[in-house]
């Protein structure tokens, strides 16, 4: 009887323990944003003016420059917590963050500004219809259209005379809903044709056959045929940078999703379908930093890349029928997470970031294995994806 009695206790103990890991292996959505609200609120309240957080670096935070690639995320972050939690003080904040960026509506020496304003002024537009807001948007895509050429038909990226004649990276993508929403809210649709035409040619000239992709395409300007294929941020020019494939990922399934265009969904499909199957893909789904890095798998992770991949496959599962549907939403869940059992920046000290473990350039030693913000951006993104299709 007494035996039975312990039988019973100990399966029960089991049965509560194993209840347990499965609520904290499932998503919980609300519970992980709430976490990140309560981190947030605590790091802007510790900044003594606005500046905007791009990583740690040497346990230091590295504040950016309204002027590079990464000054649109923070405020972004703040402009998806002012969605979340419409009742709390976020918007007030959003719209302080934003406004430190108003002159890169000028910027013409990059291509960035995709990433800068639609992630910053953009989201606050949309949740504000400022007209002023909007001013600024229209004035940094004509910015951004002015790097377009039409002999190539593509958007240059950089600037860099000796080394490239006319470099398109993958991560250019990143920039078409920026131009496909200037051109529906002006009514001018060049716009939306340097958009499509760039999706096109990039679709063309920037992947391999097995639709992994090359992080650069260099164009001859005076043929605008590729001259030359490889990395900039990658292992080596045949090799798959991990958030280089996740920004083509994110980059054509948004493509169809604004356009309705079937050739970016097939090519979205193919993209997913080659880095979920890839051989070096970790059982976690959060993928080295490049997918061909020999020292794997002694070698970093990259969420960033993985939060960029979860965000890219919720949005692409809504065009997806029944049990690819359902596969994609589940991994994207999964990728989600992970992230947050595993890959957490654990620091009381420093609440401004909530994921730890991206990787920036491997290549230049930048920014490895630390939190850099646009990691939390698309996980944020991501998260309020998921809750949105609960
Ligand atoms: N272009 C920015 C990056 O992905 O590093």
């Amino acid at each position: 009887m007494f035996l039975k009695g312990i039988v019973i206790c100990f399966s029960l103990c089991v049965l509560v323990m194993s209840c347990q890991y499965t609520n904290r292996s499932e998503l919980d959505e609300k519970y992980i944003l709430n976490k990140i609200s309560d981190r947030l609120h605590a790091g802007i309240l510790e900044l003594d003016t606005p500046r905007l957080p791009r990583s740690v670096e040497g346990g230091k935070t590295r504040f950016t420059s309204p002027r590079s690639w990464t000054s649109g995320f923070f405020p972004g972050i703040l402009w998806m917590m002012a969605s979340y939690e419409p009742h709390k003080k976020w918007s007030n904040e959003a719209h302080k963050y934003t406004e430190l960026l108003e002159n890169v509506k000028y910027e013409t020496g990059h291509h960035d500004l995709g990433f800068m304003l639609y992630n910053s002024y953009g989201l606050g537009y949309s949740a504000t219809y400022n007209p002023a807001y909007k001013e600024v948007l229209l004035t940094g895509a004509a910015s951004l259209a002015s790097r377009y050429d039409t002999l190539i038909a593509l958007i240059k990226s950089w600037d860099r005379p000796g080394k490239w004649q006319y470099p398109v990276i993958i991560d250019n993508m990143m920039n078409l809903e920026f131009l496909l929403w200037a051109g529906k809210e002006s009514g001018d649709s060049t716009f939306i044709e340097m958009a499509i035409s760039h999706a096109d040619e990039t679709l063309k000239n920037h992947f391999r056959p097995d639709y992994s992709s090359y992080h650069v395409v260099d164009y001859d300007t005076a043929t605008g045929e590729p001259a030359w294929r490889g990395t900039h941020q990658g292992l080596n020019d045949s090799s798959d940078w991990a958030r280089g494939q996740a920004w083509g990922l994110y980059g054509y399934t948004m493509m169809y999703k604004e356009t309705g265009h079937k050739r970016y969904l097939n090519q979205a499909k193919s993209i997913a379908h080659y880095l979920l199957n890839h051989p070096n893909m970790p059982e976690d789904l959060i993928p080295y930093w490049d997918l061909k890095d020999p020292g794997i798998p002694n070698t970093h992770k990259d969420v960033s890349a993985a939060a960029i991949t979860a965000a890219a496959l919720l949005q692409l599962s809504d065009y997806l029928k029944n049990d690819q549907q359902l596969a994609y939403m589940v991994t994207a869940r999964k990728i989600l997470a992970n992230l947050d059992q595993s890959y957490t920046y654990e620091n009381e000290d420093n609440r401004l970031f909530y994921l730890d473990h991206s990787v920036g350039s491997k290549p230049k030693n930048g920014e490895v294995g630390v939190p850099i913000i646009y990691a939390d951006y698309y996980f944020l993104e991501a998260l309020m994806r998921s809750l949105e299709r609960r």
